[in-house]
């Protein structure tokens, strides 16, 4: 079954680029510009990845990410992720990248979106593997400065196809984010936001109704929600579900607890993604492999979801 499933071709919408930062090439990177790290070795740094919610991960998320600093270093971080879709078959690939991790630690965005922009390209060439990149506003931060940030990438717009919004869930909620998403769909800008992972049914409400979103990224706890989830149901949003990524951050207790194939039985358009693979425990295969060992997850429902997948893109 795992090589049947990993033999499905799929797509992933749901990567966080800085979150397949492996610990390995986190190390190259640190030694590469100078960078001094906390853990004295790949080994120590892979026994901090245990998590009690979503913000002790994030934690140490944004303090992985300072070691990218160069266009080199964007393209060596996206390649590397890509070398892993060709390898676990997935054909297309809308990443997520956070440009406000980077601009205010001083990276300019013209090497960030240099750097990934490359990669993308010889991705498409070279293996095959078709893509969109989400720029995403950090929730955390003040509504004013994704405004900046939106305005500083306008310039180059042909570089990205959608934006989104990440970072710390509960008490940001998507509404305090309506201005600038306003700007974004005037500019011709598809939305998704991450709704419904840590946070309550209402926040997937607002990213519908106000930030006018195509996509849910987790959205796992609209099943609190028989109202929302009809309407889910009705107009086919997607959910971009991670499951090895809510045990790691204890969304569910337990992988057999999941209610990703309870949403698929019910007519919900979810899929599956890593969301930040290299501190989680696996790519997208991995995930599926998962559904299967726990849940029992039949080949119906597999190629249901990866249909879901290639169905849900933004870019063709
Ligand atoms: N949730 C919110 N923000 C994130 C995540 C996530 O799972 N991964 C990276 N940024
Ligand atoms: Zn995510």
């Amino acid at each position: 079954m795992h090589e049947w499933l990993n033999a499905l071709p799929k797509a992933e919408l749901h990567l966080h680029l800085e979150g397949s930062l492996e610990p390995e090439l986190l190390f190259l990177l640190a030694a590469r510009n100078g960078v001094a790290l906390p853990w004295p070795d790949v080994e120590s740094l892979r026994g901090a990845y245990d998590y009690g919610n979503l913000q002790e991960f994030l934690d140490l998320y944004y303090l992985g990410a300072d070691v990218l600093r160069t266009a080199q270093d964007f393209y060596d971080l996206t390649w590397a992720y890509l070398l892993k879709c060709r390898e676990q078959n997935v054909v297309h690939t809308e990443p997520f990248f956070d440009p406000q991790t980077h601009t205010d630690r001083g990276v300019p965005l013209e090497a960030v979106l240099e750097g990934i922009g490359q990669a993308l390209d010889d991705g498409r060439r070279q293996l095959g593997v078709s893509s969109g990149l989400i720029l995403s506003f950090l929730r955390h931060l003040p509504e004013a400065q994704a405004m900046q940030t939106l305005e500083a990438a306008l310039p180059y717009r042909d570089a990205f196809i959608a934006v989104g919004l990440d970072s710390s869930e509960k008490g940001f909620p998507p509404r305090l984010f309506q201005r600038v998403f306003d700007r974004a769909r005037a500019e011709g800008l598809p939305a998704v936001a991450h709704a419904g992972e840590e946070g309550p049914p209402e926040y997937i409400w607002e990213a519908l109704d106000l930030l006018k979103v195509r996509r849910i990224d987790h959205g796992v706890r609209a099943a609190e929600d028989p109202r929302l989830i009809a309407r889910l149901i009705d107009e086919q949003i997607p959910l971009t579900v991670c499951p090895l990524s809510n045990i790691r951050l204890r969304v569910f207790e337990h992988m057999r607890h999941h209610n990703i194939l309870s949403l698929l039985d019910a007519g919900v358009k979810v899929t599956v993604n890593s969301d930040d693979p290299a501190y989680f425990g696996g790519y997208v295969n991995e995930n599926f492999h998962a559904l299967y060992e726990h849940l029992g997850m039949t080949r119906g429902q597999a190629r249901a979801l990866a249909d879901n997948s290639l169905d849900a893109r933004i870019a063709g």
